[in-house]
């Protein structure tokens, strides 16, 4: 286990030391201190060293220099990018490519805000460095149907589901998964499905009657 401290620079009043990525939200550093949290935008995690990736310029603010062109399918347009082969998918998406329609939540595959789907399958893309996703097939939200007219995407409006709106893409691509494997989920099955993701402002019970009224209408 390794204790790390993420820290948003809008609320962390320590001098960063080594830069983590963009979203266009938001700057996130590791700040590489490991004393107790100061605040609202300060979280002091204790997370598998699975999500503490080396990082090799200590005491510097300039992204790691060794990059390397990754060709991906997003959309179904083949893109490439010259990046860190360690930068999370989500880093790519919005800062690389402009797709900001998947949002940044946690950074840390708990929220679900960043899910989009990898081969067909729903995935946080935050936690996703762009070496794994060579040669594999990217779906976001704006992919989901050209004209928005995915069956969830005409239930989402009909129910009005969202509130703020910042989780909705990652809970449709999470939805859009279930009725992809299972075009006729019970209640269970969607609340199942979608414990994972997140929503702060508490619709879940309205995106339960959108998926229902999804799987109805497909
Ligand atoms: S931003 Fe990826 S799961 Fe929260
Ligand atoms: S609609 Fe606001 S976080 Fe889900």
């Amino acid at each position: 286990m390794k204790r790390i401290e993420w820290a948003c620079r809008s609320h962390c009043s320590s001098a960063p030391t080594r830069r983590r990525g963009t979203s266009t939200a938001l700057t996130w550093f590791w700040c590489g201190q490991t004393t107790t949290s100061r605040g609202a935008g300060v979280a002091m995690l204790t997370l598998p060293k699975f999500f503490a990736r080396p990082l090799d310029k200590p005491n510097s603010h300039e992204p790691n220099k060794e990059t390397a062109v990754a060709s991906l399918s997003v959309n179904g347009k083949v893109v490439t990018v010259d990046v860190d082969p360690q930068m999370p998918l989500l880093w790519v998406l919005r800062d690389e490519l402009g797709m900001t329609g998947t949002k940044f939540g946690c950074g840390l595959a708990q929220c679900g805000a960043c899910t989009v789907h990898v081969d067909g399958v729903a995935t946080r893309s935050c936690v996703l460095p762009i070496a794994d996703v060579e040669g594999k097939k990217i779906t976001t939200i704006k992919g989901l149907s050209p004209t928005a007219s995915h069956p969830l995407q005409v239930a989402w409006i009909a129910e009005q589901v969202p509130q703020c709106g910042y989780c909705q893409s990652g809970q449709i691509m999470a939805a859009a998964d279930l009725l992809a494997r299972n075009p006729k989920p019970t209640r269970q099955q969607i609340v199942d499905h979608m414990t994972g993701n997140i929503c702060r402002c508490g619709t879940y019970n309205r995106i339960i009657a959108a998926v229902e009224r999804a799987a109805k209408n497909t």
